[in-house]
């Protein structure tokens, strides 16, 4: 496209309303992959990066990106000798977010969060200090959702913090399970409400 109709101010609105359409045409594909319509809001973006010291971290995960509502603010947010690698199981979010969001420090993988160890280890990269997770760990079998906690879990840097982000409460006994204590909150509004999970990996 010139340059001078990608900077009309008229086309900037279409940028959010391209990203909401590729959302919701795959909700309507896979509603269990996605579990909610929309995307999340700054709210939710808000209060589940307040718990980040972007200072400090020098390896951060993303599960489950979708049209990346989180990636683009932690990577505005983060040292510019950070790495974010974010896994995502959808190959049209995969697509869209290597071409919208060509950062080097951003590597966007297509596969599972259960596979976060084998990336991190193929990637060489060091133990992560957060894993932010946006996946319906909620309405996943018990067996996969319990490997995703433990390899997370086993994945993180002593000391370091999985942010799990949910609609419903059905992952905290998995997660209270694999990290003893959970820190809960909530954020009303975002649509649906959400619910924060803090867990703690053992220093
Ligand atoms: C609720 S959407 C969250 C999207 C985005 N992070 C946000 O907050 O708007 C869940 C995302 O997780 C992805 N996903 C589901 N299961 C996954 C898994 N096992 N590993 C990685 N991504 C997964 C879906 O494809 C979808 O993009």
């Amino acid at each position: 496209m010139h340059e001078n109709v990608r900077s009309l101010p008229i086309l900037k609105p279409l940028k959010p309303l391209g990203e909401a359409l590729l959302f919701a045409g795959n909700f309507l594909r896979h509603p269990n992959m996605l579990g909610s319509i929309i995307p999340s809001s700054r709210f939710l973006v808000e209060q589940v990066l307040e718990s980040v010291d972007f200072g400090r971290a020098r390896v951060i995960v993303e599960y489950g990106p979708g049209v990346g509502t989180f990636t683009g603010e932690i990577l505005r947010r983060m040292r510019g000798d950070a790495r974010l690698v974010a896994l995502e199981t959808n190959r049209d979010f995969v697509r869209f977010l290597t071409r919208t969001l060509p950062d080097p420090r951003l590597t966007v993988v297509h596969d599972s969060a259960a596979e976060v160890q084998t990336v991190l280890g193929r990637l060489g990269l060091a133990a992560p200090r957060y894993i932010i997770s946006g996946i319906p760990l909620g309405s996943m079998p018990d067996p996969v959702r319990t490997e995703i906690a433990e390899q997370s879990r086993a994945a993180l840097e002593p000391g370091g913090a999985f942010l799990v982000y949910q609609f419903t409460a059905r992952a905290l006994p998995t997660l209270e399970r694999t990290f003893g204590a959970v820190e809960r909150s909530r954020e009303r509004r975002n649509f649906p409400p959400a619910q924060l999970f803090l867990c703690t990996a053992p220093a």
